[in-house]
């Protein structure tokens, strides 16, 4: 069906059509019995792939990447497209309207998009207000941000203020160090800046906790574009501060494979088929440096359950899509589900997380060799 509908939606700009495609499921999801009707096309019960991450259960290893539901207002839609859980933002304290359009662009020979949104959102306050409206829901992790026109002195607070509002919505919060469309977001990623990020987030939660009686997890979002001696700063800083997640990686602003083609040359963050390897390197070296003391969450470039597997045996516990929901429609969530359950019931193992570590211990069984590490 999606194949059918897309050759039209890409005569459109790419975020005019994802528009236009929310705002018709909305108009659908009016229609009683269009939610049942969905979720049995494309949900899929799988017991053997529930995993246990960050103290939560998920139903399956694949989420949602942050991105594509930025004001938390398809919250009902995308619970029934079979995911084990969605990741909503980036939200900052206050709205802010992003850069101007167009600011995201696809490269359908490379199965790739560029984006330049630069955090379009509602923000927090009206972000929860819609999430709140949406009844019954999958797993939330809620990805923050700071705002563009806060004073670099007061970025900590931004985190600070976003992390208290939604820490009694959100099943865990993913701190965003990584986009590369807000100027000087990444440096957070930087020794002296993380650490006291962490610090103060790593104090704002146990204080919370405190009060709401309850745990929120923490996760943060890094950049495919590290080099070696900074994932091992932030891997060393994660386990400092006792971070319950890293999520790998973010959209890149290097352009593998991509060096001729036109299209490429527009600024920002590229995801996509050609992120893969880069994603899956830096998952493999973060998984070196933590070996399964912190679970990874892998990123980027997934478009098969081959593609969620490799991720998997490089270190990864949860895998997140974004830009192959683009190309193949909402199905590619049923069809790596399925990939994976099959991939476990042949190994005779009794669930994922025994398979997966059956293939990380016994390499040949793998059949992963095409990252480079
Ligand atoms: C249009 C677009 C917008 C995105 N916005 C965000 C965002 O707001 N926050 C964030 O952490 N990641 C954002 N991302 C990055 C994705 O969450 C993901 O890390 C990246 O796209 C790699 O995954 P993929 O190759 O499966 O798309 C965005 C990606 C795209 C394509």
């Amino acid at each position: 069906m999606y194949k059918l509908i897309r050759p039209l939606l890409f005569l459109l700009d790419a975020e005019i059509s994802h528009d236009l495609v929310f705002g018709l499921a909305r108009l659908l999801y009016l229609v009683p019995g269009t939610r049942v009707l969905v979720r049995l096309l494309l949900a899929k019960i799988t017991p053997r792939l529930s995993v246990e991450v960050m103290g939560l259960q998920f139903a399956n290893p694949i989420g949602l990447a942050a991105g594509l539901d930025k004001n938390a207002r398809n919250v009902r839609i995308l619970s029934d497209l079979g995911f084990g859980w969605l990741e909503l933002g980036t939200v900052t304290p206050r709205p802010q309207a992003g850069n101007p359009r167009p600011r995201l662009f696809r490269l359908p020979t490379h199965h790739a998009l560029i984006n330049r949104m630069g955090f379009y959102n509602v923000g927090v306050e009206r972000f929860l207000d819609s999430l709140n409206r949406q009844g019954p829901r999958a797993l939330i992790g809620i990805n923050i941000g700071r705002n563009k026109d806060t004073p670099d002195e007061h970025v900590i607070d931004d985190y600070l203020r976003a992390f208290a509002e939604v820490f009694t919505s959100a099943d865990y919060i993913a701190i965003n160090i990584s986009s590369p469309n807000t100027p000087g977001l990444r440096d957070l990623q930087d020794r002296k800046k993380l650490d006291e990020l962490l610090l103060r987030l790593k104090h704002q939660q146990v204080t919370l906790g405190r009060t709401r009686r309850v745990y929120t997890p923490m996760a943060i979002k890094v950049a495919p574009d590290l080099n070696d001696d900074q994932v091992a700063v932030i891997t060393k800083l994660a386990l400092d501060h006792k971070l319950d997640a890293i999520i790998a990686t973010n959209t890149t602003l290097t352009r593998p494979g991509l060096e001729h083609v036109l299209r490429a040359r527009e600024p920002g963050g590229l995801s996509g088929r050609p992120l893969k390897e880069l994603s899956t390197s830096v998952i493999h070296k973060l998984y070196t440096h933590l070996q399964g003391k912190i679970p990874i969450i892998g990123v980027g470039g997934v478009e098969t359950a081959d593609d969620a597997w490799e991720k998997l045996v490089a270190g990864a516990d949860l895998i997140q899509i974004y830009t192959a929901l683009i190309y193949q429609g909402p199905s590619v969530v049923r069809k790596i589900v399925a990939g994976l359950a099959r991939r476990v019931a042949a190994s005779g193992c009794a669930n994922l997380a025994e398979t997966v570590a059956k293939a990380r211990t016994e390499p040949h069984l793998t059949e992963v060799t095409s990252f480079r590490l």
